[in-house]
């Protein structure tokens, strides 16, 4: 998968992403990451990029333009290398209404305004071949090239932050590790927490106690259903406890629905 994030501070995207599972999966070519500097797209000699809201108001808005020509540099690079593949794979055909060489890549603006990001997302973005990421600062990006390039706005969560690279950031790292490969075993991705929409099952491990704590008995037994079980348990207690709205769109079985509401009576009743 390849991730194209269009920013004015390339450095502090690639340096937190360089690093660890993702700058990994990233040398071992299973994802592509690049910073593209939307000030080199400005179009006159100080390079600035931002300039005074029409109507007045605190601050200042990045430009149209530079933002466009940031947009259809990558664009335009997707293209010729999904012909270029096209035509290695397929040397005969010509590239047909509707093809994959016509598809426009999708491009998401980081904005609080957007619709706030979860794992179903990350899942079907995981999809895409390409993903453009607009990060925009100081007051926001001028309207009319959000209007022309966008597809989708994208809000990591109800605050505000002083840009869009942090989002992006967010984004690329929850997004890749759904990549198959880029986790070395790809049940972990299968298995962690919010698939199935239930919270991970607490986890232990050496030594068998600390500060007086020992860790619970099942899980040193070898007995791999009820371990199951128990995890399974653990899961669905820990989501009502501490995400009470995910159990509404998760599937319990009855006897799992009846065994919750025991353990919350039996947890009530001193
Ligand atoms: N830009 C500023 N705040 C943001 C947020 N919460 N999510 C996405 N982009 C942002």
């Amino acid at each position: 998968m390849n991730f194209h994030i269009l920013t004015l501070f390339p450095d502090m995207v690639m340096d937190g992403l360089n690093t660890s599972i993702i700058g990994r999966a990233v040398n071992a070519g299973l994802l592509s990451i690049e910073a593209v500097n939307i000030r080199d797209y400005a179009f006159n000699k100080h390079q600035s990029v931002d300039d005074y809201p029409y109507g007045g108001g605190a601050g200042m808005l990045m430009q149209a333009e530079p933002v466009y020509l940031a947009y259809q540099a990558v664009a335009e690079k997707i293209t010729e290398r999904r012909s270029l593949t096209e035509t290695e794979e397929h040397p005969e055909s010509t590239a047909e209404a509707g093809s994959d060489l016509e598809r426009k890549p999708r491009v998401v603006y980081l904005s609080p305004q957007g619709e706030v990001f979860n794992q179903k997302m990350a899942e079907e973005l995981a999809r895409e071949e390409d993903l453009i990421l607009l990060c925009g600062h100081y007051e926001g990006i001028d309207e009319r090239v959000l209007e022309e390039i966008v597809t989708d706005y994208v809000s990591i969560g109800d605050y505000v932050l002083t840009g869009g690279e942090l989002p992006a950031m967010v984004m690329v790292d929850a997004i890749s590790r759904l990549v198959p490969g880029v986790l070395h075993n790809d049940v972990s991705a299968e298995f962690e927490s919010f698939q199935d929409n239930l919270l991970e099952y607490p986890q232990y491990s050496r030594p068998e106690e600390w500060h007086g704590k020992k860790v619970p008995s099942v899980l040193l037994s070898g007995h791999h259903a009820n371990i199951e079980k128990w995890r399974r348990e653990q899961s669905i207690l820990r989501t009502y406890e501490r995400r009470p709205d995910l159990l509404e769109n998760c599937e319990l079985t009855v006897k799992e629905r009846r065994w919750l509401e025991e353990m919350v009576q039996s947890k009530e009743t001193p």
